[in-house]
């Protein structure tokens, strides 16, 4: 990566996009994000106008219709923001013909295989939302094939919508939760992912590839929860009885795969990244939120 310019990272208020910036302030590394309504992915004009304005010397996409729910009612959006989009930024980003970082999720395999899934394995989405960022891989990877592209799962951070925090709201409004305990997957710290990301920006200039990074470690959405409430309690702090159920007992407009886990191997042999123990990055997110003085 040439020295010159900060890293643009499109998505200013989500998760991933506000631990980037985070993460490189404290490397030391200049960055700037974008969003709506300045840079809005489905007007291909403020995505040019953006590039050409901050000259950034390397492009991350954290900004996608994430929704999963409401992708299932709301498709022509989802592609519009995640393959259209994804493809805009993309073209801007081979023009400038600087190194791009494109996010997308364990949600393009349909959940069928009894182990963590590899790169190679075969996609096969359940829903609307895992369409458009499989169709926004394929994009990205069309219009500029060194682009990296780098699947994740399960992010949570102590800001934004996530599963973490919602846990800790109904803990203020039920007595009782309940959580379904046949969906598997790796509980990923966003600011982990950020680390990750920036270190593939620093790594070598050989793009093209296609990672999966997530937490280290796997559990089931009610083991996730249980490990909030836990580590809640611990800070003395009022929790509530929680339930394991089926994913037939919860129902959602998307369906979800019941095996959402990543093998991360290949970024771990490739560039020597490997994110934390879930478990561990949790708690540094629990202490942040109690730090805060969250409910
Ligand atoms: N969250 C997860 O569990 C998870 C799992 C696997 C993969 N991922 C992937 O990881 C990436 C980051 O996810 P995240 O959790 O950080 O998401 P997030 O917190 O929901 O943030 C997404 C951001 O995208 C922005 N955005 C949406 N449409 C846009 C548009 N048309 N133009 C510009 N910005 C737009 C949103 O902006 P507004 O504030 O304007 O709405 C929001 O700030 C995404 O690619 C996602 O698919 C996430």
């Amino acid at each position: 990566m040439s020295k010159a310019g900060p890293i643009l990272v499109v998505g200013r208020e989500g998760q991933v996009a506000r631990c980037l910036a985070e993460r490189a302030a404290a490397r030391g590394a200049e960055l700037v994000l974008r969003g709506r309504p300045d840079l809005d992915l489905i007007n291909p004009a403020s995505v040019d106008a953006a590039v050409a304005a901050v000259r950034p010397r390397a492009i991350v996409n954290a900004a996608a219709f994430t929704a999963v729910d409401k992708a299932e009612s709301e498709e022509a959006s989802a592609f519009a923001i995640n393959e259209t989009g994804a493809w805009s930024l993309a073209t801007a980003a081979a023009r400038a013909g600087v190194p791009f970082v494109h996010l997308s999720t364990d949600y393009v395999f349909d959940g069928r295989k009894p182990s963590p899934y590899v790169e190679d394995d075969a996609t096969a989405p359940l829903g609307a939302y895992g369409r458009s960022k499989l169709a926004g891989e394929i994009a990205v990877r069309a219009v500029y094939p060194a682009a990296n592209i780098l699947r994740t799962a399960w992010v949570y951070s102590a800001g934004g919508t996530n599963f973490v925090r919602t846990m800790l709201r109904l803990a203020t409004e039920r007595p009782v939760v309940r959580v379904v305990d046949d969906q598997t997957g790796n509980p990923t710290s966003a600011l982990d992912l950020a680390d990750a990301i920036l270190t593939v920006l620093e790594g070598p200039k050989r793009g093209g590839k296609l990672y999966h990074v997530a937490g280290r470690g796997e559990t089931t959405w009610y083991g996730f929860a249980k490990a909030i409430f836990d580590g809640w309690a611990r800070r003395g702090r009022a929790v509530p009885q929680l339930e394991a159920i089926t994913t037939a007992e919860y129902k959602t407009a998307a369906p979800r795969p019941a095996n959402s886990r990543l093998d991360c191997a290949k970024i771990e042999r490739e560039l020597g990244i490997r994110l934390p123990d879930w478990q561990t990055s949790l708690e540094a997110c629990l202490d942040r939120l109690a730090e805060a003085g969250d409910r």
